[in-house]
């Protein structure tokens, strides 16, 4: 055993190791050490404190797993009272410039006096607390309490990472440090997650969860918790060297090793305030943690001591707010939408609410599941709704406490609302869905309209209202429906709407009948009629086929033909496509309804047919070896390195035909195991025939495959070169620039990081430029971009 002296010295270098490790890591987000030296020297450190217990100080990181759980929290008293902030609700410029003002006024500065110098910060949105750390150890962590007395939370604090257990450098006797305890909202989302797969209750906001796992009297708890803390500012300090400006003393603390939020800065006068406030305002959705405005500080402290108080608030300081993210308000109804697929959404009707911005009427609330999540929701329940940027509205959670005696709990409805057919949820799916398909009319309606979407057949002038008459009215039941469409017919519709809504045109008054906007419909109808392939094949509406993999279908399959006839394991061949989607095409296709519904639309009476249908990809060929299919079959057990042994020994064909010559594979080395799995397939219901069918089609497409070209495969320019667009271009939509990038073979992304080869800017390009810049990726213009298209990459 290690002597004691030894091992002393052997734990605090310990200690100290993983400290630094933990600050490098949690504080500066540089690592030092891969994950497994980290471990190997903190498991040495626990087996040191379990053979000598003494050697457990107060700053040893095994402590930050938390003890045990509490009787109740011990009171503390703050030395120096924890005091609030007063809050300038004038959101606009003027907040700050109000706050220069008055400070100039106290201060009795002449309006020839120079500029008050400030420092600003940003208003973090959690828990405020207090650290004692003596002689540079952390000794006691407390809650503000009512400012006066707070709560002794210290085991739950040195379970943030983040707060180290000893300053580095040479810390003062006292220091009592300032800080907001927080969760970022990516951490919130990841916590929710994995509490949501494990059955429990979800955090409703950062706040609530960075404050509700503080006041936890079981550590383990907190621990469990993805909390970090940022320091700003001083409580009780003893012999120590306070620096003369506040931002001074941030700098000082992060030199200590605490963590300082990044965005402050030092600025002169009222002006600067604004500019500060505005730019924070521009970078508040994409910080990664919420916050409610911005603080300034008189950056002096004797100025700060000069201004003193005024009874619980300092004068020198000033929080200066940003409209709200969140607000209360009251769910008055849950409909239910019926969409495409028949998933039924349940969407929370709300008393319009302000909020980020915009007032808010509707939110989704996704499925039953996430409604049980949030605390089984109610009709006539307070909730808390957010919209952050561009977000879509969603409410985060219920005021339980507010629940009216009378609130009706929602319940999804087991028939559907718009058609009345039943339900399903199938088995481990958060989805209920009508079992209507398309005689559901709320299917049809969306089926259409993403029919006629800009990516998909791009019809013009096709909108939500005529879609719906035109279903109401039963003049189109399926999609080939719309290129039957007469003048007649899309005028009496519209004179069958207007009768039943009660709506008298003008015109009709003066008995003029419009046509102009059926005529432009027709037409918009008719010049759809040649889309490119991949469009064609993303507007059938395929459940799991986007538009990329629209995109695949086409490039390696070349015709609606060949993908429709294709069975699922020779989908699952292809590039980016898995199980579940070419499982979802196959059975699209396998269903009489959807193979009618293609067969009318492509028939040579209603004209539609893609443009560009071409023969397989040359590279098909690879992937349709057997050791391919093989692998994909879903046969247990035939792993890919099988599936090659698998193939050596016999082809589909074959297999098929003939069946399984189990001693030529078990010769081949192919393991018992593996050949039962197989024999146990083959004698699965229609597995030989599938096998039979894949064999068909293998040969029919090989057969289709072009001639290798003489000079090698098809020139693509862009290829291997990934794009991002921002801004507006010139002349080009986005869209339109991300077909030709893609019809050259290139790739468009929609964020930038180290493997964009090119960042395409526009006109008030936004972050993608900065970020672009920041990694020194190439940024062009569309000018350049015309030129690449033309001339390909060097
Ligand atoms: S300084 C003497 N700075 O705002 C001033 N407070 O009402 C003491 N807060 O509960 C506070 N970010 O938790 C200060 N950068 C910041 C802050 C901040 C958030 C919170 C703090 C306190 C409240 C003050």
């Amino acid at each position: 055993m290690v002597a004691p002296v030894e091992a002393a010295a052997r734990a605090a270098f310990l200690r100290s190791e993983i400290e630094r490790h933990n600050h490098a890591y949690y504080v500066l987000d540089a690592p030092t050490v891969p994950d497994a030296e980290y471990d190997t020297l903190y498991r040495e450190l626990v087996a040191l404190e379990n053979a000598h217990p003494e050697l457990c100080t107060a700053d040893s990181p095994t402590l930050r797993v938390g003890g045990r759980p509490l009787a109740q929290f011990e009171p503390v008293r703050h030395d120096v009272p924890m005091l609030s902030i007063q809050t300038e609700t004038d959101t606009e410029s003027s907040g700050a410039l109000n706050f220069d003002a008055r400070i100039r006024r106290e201060l009795e500065l002449s309006d020839s006096a120079p500029q008050v110098e400030y420092a600003a910060e940003l208003k973090f949105d959690g828990l405020a607390i207090s650290l004692r750390y003596e002689n540079g150890v952390l000794v006691r962590g407390a809650t503000r309490g009512d400012g006066a007395t707070g709560e002794d939370v210290t085991q739950n604090l040195r379970t943030l990472r983040q707060i180290p257990l000893r300053l580095k450098g040479d810390a003062p006797p006292v220091l009592e440090v300032r800080g907001e305890v927080y969760m970022r909202r990516d951490d919130l989302e990841r916590y929710n997650a994995a509490a949501a797969a494990r059955g429990e209750k979800t955090l409703v906001n950062p706040r609530n969860a960075a404050a509700g796992s503080i006041r936890q009297l079981d550590p383990a708890i907190a621990a469990s918790r993805p909390l970090c803390f940022f320091a700003y500012g001083l409580g009780a300090v003893d012999g120590w060297d306070t620096p003369e400006t506040h931002a001074g003393v941030l700098d000082a603390l992060a030199a200590f090793g605490l963590p300082v939020c990044e965005h402050r800065a030092v600025l002169a006068g009222g002006e600067a305030l604004v500019g500060f406030h505005r730019k924070i305002a521009a970078l508040r959705d994409s910080l990664p943690f919420d916050i409610d405005g911005v603080v300034y500080k008189v950056n002096s402290l004797a100025l700060q001591q000069r201004l003193g108080f005024r009874s619980r608030e300092p004068r020198w300081a000033v929080a200066h707010k940003y409209p709200p993210q969140e607000a209360l308000t009251v769910v008055e109804a849950i409909d239910i939408q019926v969409g495409r697929t028949g998933a039924l959404t349940p969407v929370a009707r709300l008393k319009p609410v302000f909020v980020g911005g915009v007032t808010v009427t509707n939110a989704t609330l996704h499925n039953a599941d996430e409604v049980e999540r949030k605390g089984g929701l109610c009709v006539g329940d307070t909730v808390i709704v957010r919209r952050a940027g561009d977000v879509i509205p969603e409410v985060l959670g219920v005021v339980a406490e507010r629940r009216p005696a009378d609130a009706r709990p929602f319940v999804m409805p087991d028939a559907c609302p718009v058609c009345g057919a039943h339900v399903v949820r199938e088995p481990g799916e958060a989805v209920t869905r009508c079992s209507g398909g398309f005689s559901c009319r709320a299917q049809r309606i969306q089926a259409i309209l993403h029919f006629a979407g800009r990516r998909m057949m791009d019809i013009e002038g096709l909108g939500e209202r005529y879609v719906e008459r035109l279903v109401e009215f039963d003049y189109v039941h399926g999609v080939a429906d719309l290129y039957r469409l007469t003048l007649d017919d899309l005028l009496e519709m519209k004179r069958r709407a207007d009768e039943r809504d009660g709506t008298v045109p003008e015109t009709a008054k003066a008995g003029q009948v419009p046509t102009r906007w059926a005529e432009n419909l027709l037409e918009g109808i008719a010049a759809s009629r040649r889309p490119p392939l991949a469009r064609l094949l993303f507007a059938l509406g395929i459940r799991h086929v986007g538009e990329s993999t629209a995109k695949t279908l086409a490039d390696w399959l070349g015709s609606v033909e060949r993908v429709r006839r294709a069975p699922a394991p020779l989908l699952a061949v292809l590039p980016d496509i898995g199980a579940t989607v070419a499982a979802a095409i196959a059975d699209f296709f396998a269903e009489e309804r959807n193979v009618r519904a293609v067969d009318d639309l492509l028939c040579p009476e209603i004209g539609v047919a893609p443009a560009d249908e071409h023969a397989p990809h040359p590279g098909l060929a690879e992937k349709l070896e057997w050791r391919e299919l093989y692998a994909v079959l879903g046969v247990p057990r035939l792993t890919p390195v099988r599936a090659k042994q698998l193939a050596a020994v016999v082809d589909g064909e074959t297999l098929a035909a003939q069946g399984l010559n189990a001693a030529a594979l078990s010769s081949a080395g192919i393991p018992a195991d593996v050949i039962d799995a197989l024999t146990d397939w083959l004698k699965g219901v229609g597995n030989r025939g599938l096998l039979a069918a894949l064999a068909m089609r293998r040969a029919e497409l090989l057969a289709a495959l072009p001639a290798t070209p003489a000079g090698g495969a098809p020139v693509s320019l862009l290829a291997g070169k990934t794009f991002v667009l921002t801004g507006t271009l010139p002349t080009l939509k986005r869209d339109e620039a991300k077909d030709l990038i893609e019809a050259a073979g290139g790739k468009v992304s929609g964020s930038v990081s180290k493997k964009t080869h090119y960042v395409v800017a526009g006109e008030e390009a936004g972050s993608k430029l900065d970020k672009a810049i920041e990694l020194g990726v190439a940024v062009i213009d569309e000018a350049q971009l015309k030129k690449l298209l033309e001339e390909g990459v060097e």
